[in-house]
């Protein structure tokens, strides 16, 4: 299906592996330009020249903390108008609440939902112009299903949706479109440093860990970057203006609910 959306343009945030450079891929291969970003500077240009040499798209690399003002102006700055905006960053540690102190939840909701919110904040009115845009927000299935040790993701995550689920539905009139991607267990290096850490600290082998994770998985398996960014793509589409405002859990079905 051609997407409809080539010529485009789009900031893809945290995209120098893992979910982002999925969609960041899946975009450039239906003929969107790109500005990537994430902190460290050779890991993202060598995903900007795989890109490029991959699928031919224009792929323009901003090495940048996307959680400081800095950051966020130095990457408007080689994209000041988009028509696709993908907002990703790092994820909050993990651990238990009573060891986190308020520094600690500033910075989790920084990184998780103030960092979005102001990136939104500074397209949307260009989208709403030009009479399209398409904002995909990279969030977890913690917003659905809550992690125990992952308080900070749950909370930061589920303030940055009910923002989102407001403002979304202000602005679809205007074919401008926001949506939620919640990864479930997907197949990137953060997985796989969360469950090395747990096998670790059960005394486990790795190998072992990772084989009774993908067990306990609905799909006994994880999902994999590529059908994260065929996803992300999608909502990225021309098609997919009349979606708006709704939160795609993709979790090869582990969520246990009928809606
Ligand atoms: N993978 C999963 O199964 C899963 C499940 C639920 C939720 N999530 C969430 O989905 C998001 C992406 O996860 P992932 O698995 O793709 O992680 P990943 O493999 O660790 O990749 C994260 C990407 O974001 C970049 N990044 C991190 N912090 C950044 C920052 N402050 N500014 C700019 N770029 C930054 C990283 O590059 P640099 O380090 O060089 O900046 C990297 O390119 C995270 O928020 C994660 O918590 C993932």
């Amino acid at each position: 299906m051609d997407m409809g959306i080539a010529g485009r343009k789009a900031i893809v945030c945290g995209a120098s592996k893992g979910l982002g450079k999925g969609c960041a891929l899946a975009l450039a291969r239906e003929g969107v330009e790109l500005v990537l970003n994430a902190r460290s500077a050779g890991p993202l240009e060598q995903t900007a020249a795989e890109i490029r040499t991959s699928t031919g798209a224009t792929v323009t690399a901003v090495a940048t903390d996307v959680t400081t003002e800095a950051g966020r102006a130095a990457l408007l700055a080689a994209c000041p108008d988009p028509d696709i905006l993908v907002t990703n960053s790092g994820g909050p540690p993990a651990g238990d609440f009573r060891n986190w102190s308020g520094e600690d939840w500033m910075k989790a909701l920084n990184g998780n939902m103030v960092t979005h919110i102001l990136l939104i904040k500074a397209v949307i009115d260009g989208m709403i112009g030009r009479r399209f845009g398409r904002i995909v927000n990279i969030t977890s299935g913690a917003v659905k299903s809550p992690y125990p040790n992952l308080g900070l993701s749950n909370g930061a995550r589920a303030g940055l949706t009910g923002f989102v689920a407001g403002l979304a539905r202000q602005v679809s009139q205007h074919n401008v479109t926001i949506n939620g991607l919640l990864p479930g267990s997907h197949e990137t290096d953060r997985l796989r440093s969360i469950i090395e850490a747990g096998a670790k600290a059960q005394g486990i082998p790795a190998a072992q860990a990772i084989a009774e994770a993908k067990a306990a998985e609905t799909a006994k398996r994880f999902g994999t970057v590529e059908e994260f960014g065929a996803a992300c793509a999608f909502l990225c589409s021309a098609h997919a203006g009349y979606i708006a405002g709704q939160n795609l859990l993709l979790d090869g079905g582990s969520y246990n609910g009928t809606l």
